[in-house]
């Protein structure tokens, strides 16, 4: 509500107090029961969170989604990192399914072998009980369209120049990360599900390796000319992991990602998932293991549609 309506109710309606309260009321209801809200602000408000660990669920009246710094491997000394989200204060993006804008600007030093990722800056979808858990076999389609750039210094980037941020020993990657179990509710966590599985948009720098890299792909698959290899393993917390990774990068990514989940039971390893296996959690961000310069990841658009049978 924009304070210039404020003003104007103001003058028109006395005692203000009372007037405010059913209209924030009004307007709160209209928006529960998916209305327009009566006095539409089409203002945005950019805020920046540089916590370690902090969900921030933008209002929407379209598909909700959740963001995060997600600081999971930092000391809270060395480095650090921001985040920037863009929301809109009439709840409406572009279409139903699209989310806030964001960016992230971090600077990190290299950790041990063992650890070397220090966050995972990500949004992901909001829809337990509706959209997630969901088996496998009900999954159809998965249409993603992502806009992004990566770069040097702490402005969004125009374009992506990997091999200059590899030559400036920058290591991260873009990714869509997904967990699944047989269980229904361990799908929907991070830590207790069984497979973690990886979709990885853009590679930059020779320590960001998928688990399982040496052991050579294990399948390939095609999505809308992108071709992605499949490589996995067990990762320190015991989940198996299983990363597709792009073989060229794409920014504006439009594809549906769906056999890169429906096809993993087909490649038939007792490791795997099944067809009945749960997908429980969505999000997509990038995993910040280090650089020498601060750096700047930007998701300029973003919509993901998780459509089942
Ligand atoms: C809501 O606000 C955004 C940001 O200013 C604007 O682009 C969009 O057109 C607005 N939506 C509606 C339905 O007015
Ligand atoms: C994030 O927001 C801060 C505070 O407004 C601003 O100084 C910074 O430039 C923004 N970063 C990006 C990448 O837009
Ligand atoms: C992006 O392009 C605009 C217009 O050409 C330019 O002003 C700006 O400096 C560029 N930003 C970066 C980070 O290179
Ligand atoms: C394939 O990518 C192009 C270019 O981004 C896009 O216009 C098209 O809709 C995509 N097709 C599918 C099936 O996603």
């Amino acid at each position: 509500m924009g304070i210039r309506s404020l003003v104007s109710f103001g003058l028109i309606a006395v005692p203000i107090g009372a007037t405010l309260g059913v209209l924030i009321g009004l307007d709160a209801h209209r928006s529960a029961t998916g209305q327009q809200p009566l006095f539409q602000d089409n203002s945005v408000s950019i805020d920046t969170y540089c916590q370690k660990a902090y969900g921030i669920t933008p209002r929407s009246l379209g598909q909700q989604y959740t963001l995060n710094p997600n600081q999971w491997g930092w000391d809270g000394q060395q480095g650090g990192l921001c985040m920037n989200i863009t929301q809109h204060n009439n709840y409406t993006y572009a279409t139903p399914l699209t989310a806030p804008k964001f960016s992230v600007t971090w600077q990190y030093p290299q950790g041990p072998i063992t650890q070397p990722v220090h966050a995972f800056p990500n949004i992901k979808i909001d829809g337990q009980g509706s959209i997630f858990p969901a088996s496998i076999s009900t999954i159809a389609n998965i249409p993603v369209d992502v806009e992004w750039t990566y770069g040097l210094g702490e402005e969004p980037a125009n374009i992506t120049d990997v091999a200059g941020m590899t030559a400036a020993n920058v290591n991260t990657n873009v990714a869509i990360d997904m967990f699944l179990d047989d269980d229904m509710n361990s799908a929907q966590s991070t830590t207790q599900a069984k497979y973690e599985i990886m979709v990885w948009l853009c590679t930059i720098g020779a320590s960001t390796e998928p688990i399982g890299l040496a052991l050579g792909a294990v399948s390939s698959q095609v999505i809308n000319g992108t071709t992605f290899n499949l490589y996995s393993g067990t990762n320190s917390i015991g989940q198996y992991v299983l990363t597709w990774v792009a073989s060229q990068y794409v920014e504006n990514f439009v594809g549906d990602i769906a056999p890169l989940i429906t096809s993993i039971p087909q490649i038939g390893r007792a490791e795997f998932p099944s067809t009945s296996t749960y997908l429980g959690y969505m999000g997509l961000g990038s995993e910040a293991l280090w650089t020498p310069e601060t750096v700047t990841f930007d998701v300029s658009y973003l919509s993901i549609d998780i459509q089942h049978q």
